[in-house]
């Protein structure tokens, strides 16, 4: 009997064409449908593919014991244990310009429906009032300030720049500018900005990155929103801060816990609330969907990876 060939697992659902070009490769594929499924797989698994569902922890990665590589379809990926993935050598992949276009034209929607107050008025037409009165202002003329400033910001800035508004970001990891946007101190950002837009990796150390002191910080009558990793927000804090009338209001995208279970922040009449859905369009998980399994295909065929975000991880096994 020939060896069998090895197994990928599939444990949240990509896009379908995506897993039939993975199907038609040096590989079997799996899709499970539930945990009980993907516990006898993993076993055997030698790829793994996830994207939000499943959290790719350290006791999953012992019960995976020929894990050599995971990918995950999207761009964080605060899902996977790096440290025991790296530890026990699995090469972790992403899929990093997937949801670009479609994270920043959300990010350029949610900026428009917090400035013009949208979400209360669109409510209130559909509850049968007339409210034309004074509402909310323009985009032109105000500053957007973007706490990390990465491919999506960037993008976003692009985006913003015929709305003629003033950019700055701030990013620790970058010296020098990279296009008009200003780069300036965090603080210098907060309390320069009208919007303060949230693009920023979780790390431990960016948990609560942006608490009641730096909320204090911010100008009065900003936004924030927030479409890059919930625990980036202390919830509590925001809440403070705009039931004080500090901030005007909030954009939301994600949150410490998904679903959300703070119902005083869903039921705020000035926070816009949305599902986790910055990535999700057609043409994003379409992409997503491709950009993994390409990686997955050229860790079977043994050619350079290049989406690899732990190459510690040693050479493949
Ligand atoms: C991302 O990290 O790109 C998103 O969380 C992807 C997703 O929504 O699955």
């Amino acid at each position: 009997m020939p060896p069998a060939l090895p197994l990928v697992v599939v444990a949240d659902p990509i896009d379908p064409a995506a897993v039939r070009t993975l199907a038609a490769g040096p590989c079997r594929v799996v899709e499970p449908t539930d945990e009980i499924e993907l516990g006898t797989h993993l076993a055997e698994a030698w790829g793994l593919i996830v994207r939000s569902r499943t959290k790719v922890t350290a006791e999953l990665i012992a019960r995976a014991p020929h894990l050599s590589v995971v990918a995950r379809a999207g761009v964080g990926v605060d899902s996977v244990d790096l440290p025991a993935a790296t530890a026990r050598g699995v090469r972790v992949v992403n899929a990093p310009t997937a949801a670009t276009a479609s994270v920043a034209e959300l990010s350029v929607g949610l900026y428009l429906i917090l400035a013009r107050n949208l979400y209360e008025r669109i409510r209130a037409t559909k509850a049968g009032q007339w409210k034309r009165s004074e509402n909310g202002g323009e985009l032109e003329g105000k500053t957007v300030g973007f706490v990390g400033y990465g491919r999506i910001a960037r993008e976003i800035a692009r985006r913003l720049q015929p709305f003629g508004v003033r950019a700055l970001g701030y990013d620790p990891f970058l010296s020098r500018a990279v296009d008009t946007t200003e780069l300036v101190a965090f603080d210098a950002l907060l309390a320069g900005s009208d919007f303060v837009s949230l693009h920023a990796a979780l790390t431990p150390e960016n948990h609560h990155l942006i608490d009641a002191a730096r909320l204090a910080k911010m100008r009065r009558g900003a936004y924030l929103v927030n479409v890059a990793r919930g625990p980036l927000v202390d919830e509590e804090a925001l809440l403070a801060a705009i039931d004080s009338g500090h901030l005007a209001g909030a954009a939301l995208d994600v949150f410490e816990s998904e679903p959300p279970t703070r119902t005083r922040l869903l039921e705020h009449p000035k926070v816009v609330v949305t599902p986790h859905l910055g990535a999700s369009t057609h043409e994003g998980q379409r992409r997503a969907g491709q950009q993994v399994v390409d990686e997955v295909l050229r860790a079977l065929r043994g050619e350079p990876l290049q989406s690899l975000v732990n190459p510690e991880a040693g050479a493949p096994r």
